[in-house]
């Protein structure tokens, strides 16, 4: 999806005869997430990267779901997910179907001892307290708040924290994650209309190479089973890559807002898109400036998607007692505005700081225990003043 990339070495012909120094051949890789078909990446490995020597009994991580049908608007403390100390196990799946599941993390560290893959699905991991590094074969991703970290599904990885201050809200898509095609040229290049550009794609850098046997456990998820998959060298043992499917971090704040005389739709907002749910990105910016508008959102129908927002930060000025880390969640079905009061209040405002992330997703979402621990109830009666 994002553009030709390449780090390390690799030989000048593809699927040739690429040599170490001692005379052995590196391990050729075709990486990519739909079959042959699509953009892909290849990895040169010191050590072929089959070499299986243990697999451990499966875990079950499979989401509890609590609310298979609802419909009802819905409001979550974010926030009130307790931090837990490894990255895996304060990851907290809050809304879910076939297509994606949206899942809410503190973690206090990262992964310690252990390598890990999701196999089922694509990950965008938005950082919205934290910093730190995920590590990868095709190199490190350094990262920060406001950062989206997209990882394409089958990537090893790492992920490493600063401190124990951090929060997550991670997006896993059984469908791969692709920048909107509205704003890609017939060749794949982002266009002069779109809201970032490959100079805001930060690809992966600073690859180290890794030739150490041992037991490197990797913790690979499938069909919501985790499976301890052990190898008998470093999974990082990459010398070189090139190609189009890589983990890369896109930062929200490097989002171009587009802003018009009237109030634009949200699809102005969207960041990345797949078969069955958009992100969007609401970052700070001017509003309207026709001198009757309305900036305040009209109310409208969705009666083809369930809308999930995530507030990051700033005033939301369509809703009232938004808090940091809040999820909404506006089912299809029934139709969603400004709660009241809001629209006359936005009459006249210059401009808004608000900081959220959008997920649209065209099949319903089913909601988990964790989601019904963190509730805050009434939220459905929150427009009835
Ligand atoms: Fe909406």
């Amino acid at each position: 999806m994002p553009y030709y990339y390449t780090l390390g070495n690799i030989p000048h012909k593809r699927h040739t005869q690429f040599r170490k120094p001692d005379g052995g051949l590196y391990s050729e890789q075709l990486f990519s997430t739909e079959g042959f078909s699509n953009d892909y990446a290849l990895l040169y490995h010191v050590h072929p990267p089959t070499r299986i020597i243990q697999t451990d009994e499966a875990i079950d991580v499979t989401p509890k779901i609590a609310e298979e049908k609802m419909l009802k608007h819905r409001s979550f403390e974010g926030f009130n997910i307790k931090p837990q100390n490894d990255f895996l196990k304060s990851r907290m799946p809050v809304l879910t179907n076939g297509d994606c599941t949206i899942t809410l993390a503190a973690p206090k560290g990262g992964t310690e001892n252990y390598f890990y893959k999701n196999a089922d699905a694509d990950e965008v991991i938005f950082v919205h307290e934290g910093s730190g590094s995920v590590f990868t074969q095709y190199g490190e991703l350094p990262f920060s708040y406001g950062d989206y970290i997209v990882l394409p599904r089958g990537t090893i990885y790492q992920i490493k924290f600063t401190d124990e201050n951090n929060r997550l809200f991670i997006v896993e898509s059984h469908h791969p994650i692709r920048f909107p095609k509205k704003y890609l040229s017939k060749y794949g290049q982002l266009m002069e209309h779109s809201p970032y550009c490959e100079r805001d794609i930060r690809p992966p850098q600073n690859l180290k190479t890794f030739d150490e046997p041992g037991d490197f456990i990797i913790k690979t998820k499938k069909q919501n089973q985790l499976y301890g998959i052990h190898y008998g060298h470093h999974p990082f043992d990459v010398v070189g890559w090139d190609g189009c499917c890589y983990p890369f971090i896109f930062s929200i704040h490097d989002f171009e807002p587009i802003t018009g005389r009237v109030h634009q739709p949200p699809p102005v907002h969207e960041t990345f898109e797949t078969n069955a749910f958009v992100l969007c990105s609401f970052v700070p910016r001017l509003f309207d400036y026709h001198p009757q508008s309305i900036p305040a959102p009209y109310n409208h129908s969705n009666i083809d998607s369930d809308e999930v927002i995530y507030y990051v930060a700033g005033d939301f000025m369509s809703r009232k007692n938004v808090t940091r880390g809040m999820i909404t969640l506006h089912p299809a079905g029934i139709p969603h505005g400004p709660h009241p009061g809001a629209v006359e209040k936005s009459i006249g405002a210059k401009e808004t700081k608000e900081l959220a992330v959008m997920v649209d997703t065209f099949r319903p979402l089913m909601l988990t225990q964790a989601a019904l621990e963190i509730e805050n109830p009434g939220y459905i009666m929150s427009w009835a003043e």
